[in-house]
Formats: C-alpha cells, sequence, structure tokens
C-alpha cells in the first residue's frame, strides 16, 4: 500500500476549485485530512479495497483519487458542478486515472444507482464531504438519504456538536442504518471566501461510519 507521506503529497499537487461557489458550500478539503480518513475507511476498515466506491459531492477528486491509491474498484464521482468536474478530470488525466475514477455531473437528489443490477459480492463503499447544511439547512440529510439508498457502509463527515449527532442518530433509524463508528478530526480550511477572516482555521468534525442494521 503507498505510503501516507507520499499519497499526501500527490494529493496535495491536485488542483481545486477554481471559482468556488458558496451555496454549494465548495472548498476543498486539505490534503493530509483526505489521507487520513481514506486510510481509516481503507487501511483500518478494509471498505475500500476492492470496493465499488461512491464519492458523493466529489468536488475536484481529493477524495476519490486517495481512494484510487488505495486501490479501490471503481470509484464513481458525483457532483452537481460541472466546472467542478472539469478540474476532477484534469487532476484524474494528470494522475492516469482515467481508467478508475469516472466524473457523474448530477444533483445528488437524482443520481440512482440500481443495487440489483451489480453482482452481489460487489459492495459499495460510499465517502463523503458534504455541504454541512450552514447554506440549505437540510444539504447533508439528502447526501446520506442517497447515500443509505445504495451503500453498504458509509463514511460522511459532519460537524462535531451534540445536536449535530442527535439529529443523526434520530434520523438514520428511519433508514433502519446505525452509526457504527465516530472518528473525532479536525479539518483545515484555507482562506477560500471573502467573509473568512484568516489564512487557515481549524474545523472540529465528526467522520461518522454508518452501517445498515441488516449488516
Ligand atoms: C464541502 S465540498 C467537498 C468537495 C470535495 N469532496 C472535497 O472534500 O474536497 C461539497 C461538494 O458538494 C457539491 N454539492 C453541493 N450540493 C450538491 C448537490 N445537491 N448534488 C451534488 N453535489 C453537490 C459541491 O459542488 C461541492 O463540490
Amino acid at each position: 500500500m503507498i505510503k501516507k507521506i507520499e499519497l499526501i503529497s500527490i494529493i496535495q499537487e491536485t488542483k481545486g476549485f477554481l471559482s468556488p461557489q458558496i451555496e454549494l458550500e465548495q472548498y476543498c478539503i486539505d490534503a493530509q485530512s483526505a489521507v487520513d480518513i481514506v486510510y481509516f475507511a481503507g487501511a483500518e476498515n478494509n471498505d475500500i479495497r476492492n470496493q465499488l466506491v461512491i464519492d458523493l459531492g466529489a468536488g475536484t477528486g481529493r477524495l476519490s483519487i486517495a481512494c484510487a491509491y488505495l486501490q479501490a474498484f471503481y470509484i464513481l464521482s458525483v457532483d452537481i458542478d460541472i466546472n467542478a468536474l472539469r478540474v476532477l478530470k484534469t487532476n484524474i488525466n494528470t494522475l492516469g486515472l482515467e481508467n478508475i475514477i469516472f466524473p457523474i455531473c448530477s444533483d445528488v437528489n437524482h443520481f440512482e444507482i440500481e443495487r440489483q443490477l451489480f453482482p452481489k459480492n460487489i459492495h459499495i463503499t460510499t465517502i463523503e464531504n458534504p455541504p454541512f447544511g450552514v447554506q440549505t439547512r437540510t444539504a447533508d440529510r439528502y447526501f446520506l438519504q442517497k447515500a443509505f439508498s445504495f451503500s453498504n457502509v458509509v463514511y460522511s463527515i459532519h460537524l462535531a456538536n451534540q445536536k449535530v449527532h442527535d439529529f443523526l442518530l434520530t434520523y438514520i433509524k428511519k433508514f433502519d442504518w446505525r452509526i457504527d463508528y465516530v472518528f473525532p478530526f479536525q479539518l483545515k480550511l484555507d482562506k477560500v471566501y471573502e467573509f473568512h477572516t484568516k489564512k487557515t482555521k481549524s474545523v472540529d468534525v465528526n467522520i461518522y461510519k454508518f452501517k445498515r442494521n441488516d449488516e
């Protein structure tokens, strides 16, 4: 398996959003966090290698690219913004990953996978750094709802606070899913928008690993 330090430097070199859109909560995950999260899913939980990975809200593709280096079978990188996906395409072409990562331009609400069309032994891992719902209050729940409709396991980043945690506990029960693990984490956000006052800022988040109740 590729060393973390090598993967971080590959991810660091990838291109970010050209003109990030605040209403889509576009920011690029920092390279260290992308690799830590994908290692958590792949190296510690064995949920990336040979799996079909869906990256919901893939943006410029940092999580997708990290999954490719951890030997995912295929990765479908879904985003509503064609300009973000153009950057993602440039990144995957530069790294020669065009046979592993497939960009799909779609609103997450309209993206569908027909589970029955895949061989039974293919597991689907969804990984997502969704909008936290700061701009559109319910954005994060649409991402989860969609991921639960076709995945075996979901890794999702959410703000670390009790209200969010309590909400998630109740919300996921409706879909017959459970929280399998909570990994407290700090994202480093670079200044992206005018209203950001600091050059970088740490944000406390939790990486949630969700599983279906019947697995
Ligand atoms: C916080 S950014 C994360 C980007 C990337 N995954 C990363 O970690 O660097 C959230 C992404 O979700 C996308 N997004 C927002 N709303 C969406 C929707 N309804 N359907 C699909 N993608 C959406 C945005 O365009 C943006 O790229």
